[in-house]
């Protein structure tokens, strides 16, 4: 677990990125739609509140759907080739002291598979709304990869699982 100022700054470095480097193209092979990811293993959430300087990027829940071999990852540290992890941004509001999820943002998804050479054998992509093509493309990825090596120890990936760990920590 990283601590959480380095992770805000991530963050907020990642808006700054993304918005200089956003792109049309596709990367080589393109990265598919994950369209089952909501029947995969939820394995953390959080919220990006008002206080977060990413809060205009990246604002409301946060929630981290793992598939099979993804878990296997989380266990043991290496994701094995097919592992798929999604990061879905939901929009959150308060209603009477209650903070509910409104409409779906994006997805930020990193798929496991060797033919992504450069950027260390995951694709990166992100798909708006509930777009089904990718809208970050071939440059993003390269950016998500300018960040991803700060987990180069745990297969690129930073997050722990709830599940995996077995803490109530995250
Ligand atoms: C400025 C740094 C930075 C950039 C750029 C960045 N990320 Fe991340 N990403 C992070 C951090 C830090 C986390 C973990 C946050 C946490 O503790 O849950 C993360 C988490 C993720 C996760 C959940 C798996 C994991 O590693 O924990 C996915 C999926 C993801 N990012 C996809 C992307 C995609 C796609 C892009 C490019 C469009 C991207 N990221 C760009 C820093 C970055």
């Amino acid at each position: 677990m990283q601590p959480k100022s380095a992770i805000a700054s991530a963050f907020a470095g990642a808006v700054l990125i993304s918005a200089t480097f956003l792109s049309a193209q596709s990367p080589d092979p393109a990265v598919p739609y994950p369209s089952e990811y909501r029947t995969w293993v939820m394995v953390k959430s959080y919220v990006v509140t008002p206080e977060s300087k990413t809060f205009k990027d990246r604002g409301g829940f946060h929630h981290y759907y793992a598939n099979d071999k993804a878990l296997v990852g989380y266990r043991t540290g290496e994701f094995p080739e097919g592992s798929m992890i999604v990061d879905e941004g939901v929009g959150a509001k308060d209603v009477d002291g209650v903070t509910i999820e409104t409409d779906l943002r994006n997805i930020s998804l990193m798929h496991k598979d060797a033919r992504y050479t450069a950027t260390g054998g995951w694709g990166y992509e992100v798909f708006e709304g509930g777009n089904t093509v990718g809208t970050a493309g071939a440059k993003t990825q390269g950016v998500c990869y300018g960040c991803h090596p700060g987990a180069k120890d745990r297969d690129y990936v930073f997050s722990t699982s709830r599940i995996a760990t077995g803490s109530r920590k995250q």
